[in-house]
């Protein structure tokens, strides 16, 4: 590292980072949910932020001996609560090779070999939608940029199809199901939200929707779920689409979670009709074995977006508008390549080894579902669609639920919080990592008695 630069020789730095980094992935995590209060984080890592700097060593120590024990493992194999993550040690490498890179993917111009690589890696999802090869987009950064910049999309076309904003504004459908950041897209987009409601297993159906959609006619877009968060259910997809074709609305599709599932043969019939929707996401931060932050956002046709996002200005005008630029389909201008190391890692393994462990997860899912059925004291709520499992204890409580779940992640046995379905209290596991050992999760439940 040159010894002229004004910040001077940082290569001890970078040295020691390194190794921290290199141990850091070898080494399997540790469940213990350990978040502390911030004045025990004061007192424990004091000052590093001053005038002076304290120096790469002692930064790096409050990191690795305060700092990151206080952060949850999101890839531990037995952190099943809310959606865990479960990259590959691939892509977790190659997310370091990314910032080694510092690449400015916006556009084209300054970032086109990466964003080559990331259209490679959002063409195989194309191909499982099975959407044309004229389908595409860009990664941002989760599920909630991606549902907020696939609807500002939905908003624009509509109202440029009928010609501009209705009385009374615009409204979006959707199930009180659909992920909590619908309603904050909603939100920011100044649109109201028209409910629908689901029908016993939880789906939105044609027959609930076609209702809703003739008496609003405001409505510009429909907002079905590839897998809920709650309980991972998969709306009536096909029914939806036809419905949203007849009144002329816009289908955006959230599988952030379970969108990964299209790779998986066992299922993929229950995505069946994904193929006439206008707007997906999945996140491969969530069961595509990606690092955080990455949502893939795709559009059926890509020109609906350009028109939208596009952002236009005295020093943008020599962009080139014929190239893939990523700015042009989400609310983003400067961007990092988030998509690389889904892409290196889908490299590395392949695209049947990726199939095999979406199944193998799903595989889990299902063990652990009839395990639980096995058990006198348990009871499962609902068979799982996906790798969202909801049982109960019998004879618990709120507060038994709260108390076992804290204590199982304070000694790190597991952690699975509870959640409500139907408005009772039950317990939730969601299973994304094909690591996790069914006969583990199945011991500890076993203790529940
Ligand atoms: C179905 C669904 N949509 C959207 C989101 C939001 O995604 P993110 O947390 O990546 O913003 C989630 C997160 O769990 C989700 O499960």
């Amino acid at each position: 590292m040159a010894d002229e630069s004004f910040w001077g020789d940082e290569s001890p730095a970078v040295q020691g980072v390194l190794h921290w980094v290199a141990e850091r992935v070898a080494r399997s995590s540790d469940p213990k949910t350990t978040a502390r209060p911030e004045s025990e984080l004061v007192a424990a890592a004091g000052p590093a932020v001053t005038p002076d700097g304290i120096g790469w060593q002692a930064a790096l120590d409050v990191f690795d001996r305060v700092l990151i024990p206080a952060t949850r493992a999101q890839d531990d194999p037995m952190n099943l609560a809310y959606i865990p993550a479960a990259p590959t040690r691939s892509a977790i490498a190659f997310d370091f090779a990314t910032s080694a890179a510092n690449i400015f993917a916006g556009i084209w111009e300054a970032g086109a070999g990466a964003i080559h690589a990331e259209n490679e890696a959002l063409s195989w999802i194309v191909d499982l939608l099975g959407w044309p090869d004229s389908a595409g987009g860009t990664f941002v950064s989760g599920g909630t940029m991606g549902n907020l910049s696939a609807l500002v999309t939905a908003r624009d076309t509509i109202r440029e199809r009928r010609g501009g904003t209705p009385d009374g504004g615009w409204l979006l459908a959707c199930t009180s199901d659909a992920h909590s950041s619908i309603l904050g897209a909603a939100n920011a987009l100044d649109v109201g939200v028209v409910e629908v409601q689901q029908d016993e297993r939880g789906h939105l159906t044609a027959d609930a929707l076609r209702p809703v959609l003739a008496e609003n006619p405001n409505t510009f877009a429909v907002v079905a779920s590839a897998g809920t968060t709650n309980a991972g259910v998969i709306d009536d997809l096909a029914d939806v689409a036809a419905a949203c074709m007849e009144a002329g609305v816009w289908l955006h599709v959230d599988g952030a979670y379970g969108g990964a599932a299209l790779a998986a043969a066992s299922v993929r019939s229950r995505f069946a009709g994904i193929e006439l929707a206008d707007s997906f996401i999945v996140d491969p931060h969530k069961w595509f074995f990606a690092p955080y932050d990455c949502c893939a956002l795709l559009y059926r046709d890509p020109r609906t977006a350009r028109a939208a996002h596009s952002q236009h200005a005295s020093y943008l005008d020599q962009i080139d508008r014929e190239a893939w630029n990523p700015s042009d389909y989400a609310t983003q201008l400067t961007r990092r390549a988030r998509g690389l190391p889904f892409w290196f890692s889908l490299a590395v393994h392949g695209t049947d080894k990726y199939r095999a462990a979406v199944e193998h997860t799903l595989s889990i899912a299902r063990d652990v579902a009839a395990g639980i059925e096995a058990m006198p004291h348990l009871e499962l709520v609902k068979h799982p669609e996906l790798s969202v499992l909801l049982f109960r204890r019998r004879g618990w409580n709120t507060a038994d639920y709260q108390a076992w779940s804290q204590a199982a992640a304070l000694d790190g046995s597991i952690l699975c919080v509870p959640t409500t379905w139907r408005g009772q209290t039950v317990l939730r596991l969601a299973f994304t990592n094909p690591d996790t050992e069914s006969r583990r999760v199945l011991d500890v439940l076993d203790a529940m008695r």
